[in-house]
């Protein structure tokens, strides 16, 4: 086994506060999973007993949530964006006004008007505006004021009482719009943008409201799948480097996907600054102080698949090990294990790629800051690629996990190698890089004898009920057929 191959797995242990807001409830959870239910197409996906695999592990029992079926999106995300942007209609946050608040500059060109100063401006093309990146958390530059100028701009939408706003005369829900046949709604201005640095990469007109996000992938191909059952225009930005297949998914879905020239977090706030620019909405899913409302949604969203494990297992899991990008789907889920396993509460372990350790560097510091990485983020865990954590995430986070683990991607890897090949007569599981490094580290904490120190920190042992999420699918068929097939990590 490779999991140290020069770069050991790297762990902190400490005590959980227990203490944080009572956001992401089993009555929250309930709400969120009512309204996917209603969605069509909506199934639990299955929680994989994978027996003889806890057997071969010492283990009591290992369960694997397998969310590569999910609305057939590949990911869990979608549950966060879909429900978003149902509670934004809820609250009356008029998404089909057209854009009221679009700039002058590209009312100008949509109208085809002839002030020369406007025709020659067009939208900042992606990749090319050194500017924008500052830090959401205090950093250089005048990206943090940029990001709650947008997070202004995204409070002041015009809230209209329901029933009164563009929608007026008809029930304006997700549901409502909903083609029954599941397919994707069409969606104007779906021209693909040009690729990062293009001159010329405005987004074409978007004469309906727009939404926009910045993803690693998965997040934003729930946007897009969302977005285009509403009708809405939807613009998503993705890193450098993203998997083609990763883009393509997004663009199929009507959404124009852009790939830029910076890493996950400047893409952020690059798209924030769009959002400012054009009038667009930025759902991002992710916090930062002042920008709450949304990512708060989307997490509760994500607490449908926390109801859906509570309900599949007999028992309480004793152990709990979630996968953290920016650590919004595992703040989430730990507030909402903490809420319904209250006194039983199992040992919560954050699990994240040794180069985007963003909330291993925060539990390292613990100095009551958020701690970045900044850099490249090169890892196979493009999900999990993220540097700067989600502050609603954490609050959750500190308050409820015992341990944080680093991990090279050999353990990924090797996860999913081991799910998409079971023992015995465990049911397969194709689990993408981010999905399948929770189930590679138990293999390698209960295997390898290096790890023995923090199994018996964990008290991992015959006794144990262990969880794991597998949040993918193959999002990326081809790398996943270069880890599984050809050995690669
Ligand atoms: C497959 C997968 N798993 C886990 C995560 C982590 O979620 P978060 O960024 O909320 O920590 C992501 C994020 O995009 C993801 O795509």
């Amino acid at each position: 086994m490779s999991t140290l191959d020069g770069q050991p797995v790297v762990w902190i242990w400490r005590t959980p506060s227990g203490r944080a807001p009572r956001r992401f409830t089993v009555a929250g959870a309930e709400r969120a999973q009512a309204f996917h239910r209603s969605l069509p197409g909506y199934q639990p996906t299955p929680l994989v007993p994978l027996r003889d695999l806890a057997a071969r592990l010492g283990l009591a029992a290992l369960h694997v949530k397998d969310e590569s079926g999910r609305f057939g999106q590949q990911a869990f995300k979608v549950l966060g964006g879909s429900f978003c942007l149902h509670r934004c209609m809820e609250e009356g946050w008029d998404l089909h006004e057209p854009g009221a608040q679009q700039c002058r500059e590209q009312q100008c060109r949509e109208q085809q008007c002839c002030e020369p100063q406007h025709r020659g401006t067009q939208p900042e093309a992606a990749g090319s505006a050194p500017s924008c990146p500052g830090s959401a958390h205090g950093g250089q530059g005048s990206g943090a004021s940029a990001l709650r100028a947008s997070a202004l701009r995204v409070s002041a939408l015009r809230v209209v009482p329901p029933g009164q706003g563009s929608c007026a005369g008809h029930p304006c829900t997700l549901q409502s719009v909903i083609d029954p046949s599941g397919a994707p709604q069409p969606a104007a201005g779906r021209e693909p943008l040009p690729g990062a640095g293009a001159a010329d990469a405005a987004p074409p007109a978007q004469p309906r409201r727009t939404v926009v996000t910045a993803t690693d992938g998965n997040h934003g191909r729930g946007i897009a799948w969302s977005a285009s059952r509403l009708g809405l225009g939807c613009v998503v930005y993705l890193p450098r480097g993203s998997a083609p297949e990763r883009v393509e998914a997004i663009r199929t879905l009507g959404a124009q996907a852009v790939v830029t020239d910076w890493n996950y977090d400047e893409t952020v706030r690059f798209a924030s600054r769009q959002a400012e620019r054009y009038g667009w909405v930025l759902v991002q899913d992710t916090s930062w102080e002042g920008y709450e409302q949304i990512p708060a949604w989307i997490m509760q969203g994500y607490t449908t698949m926390g109801l859906e494990i509570a309900r599949q297992l007999d028992r309480p899991p004793t152990h709990i090990f979630l996968q953290a990008g920016v650590g919004a789907m595992a703040g989430a889920l730990c507030g909402f294990f903490a809420d319904c396993y209250a006194a039983a509460r199992p040992v919560i372990t954050i699990v994240e790629p040794h180069q985007a350790n963003c909330l291993f560097q925060t539990a390292r510091h613990d100095d009551g800051r958020l701690h970045r990485v900044d850099g490249e983020l090169r890892t196979i865990m493009a999900g999990l690629a993220c540097g700067e954590p989600c502050h609603l995430g954490w609050e959750q986070i500190r308050a409820h996990a015992s341990c944080f683990v680093s991990t090279p991607d050999t353990v990924a890897a090797t996860g999913m190698r081991i799910l998409g090949n079971p023992a015995g007569t465990d049911a397969r599981i194709v689990s993408g890089e981010s999905g399948a490094v929770t189930t590679g580290l138990v293999y390698a904490i209960m295997r390898d004898p290096a790890l023995g120190d923090l199994r018996r920190q964990l008290r991992l042992d015959g006794q144990s009920r262990v969880l794991c999420l597998s949040t993918e699918g193959d999002t990326d068929r081809e790398h996943y057929r270069r880890i599984v097939w050809d050995g690669l990590y």
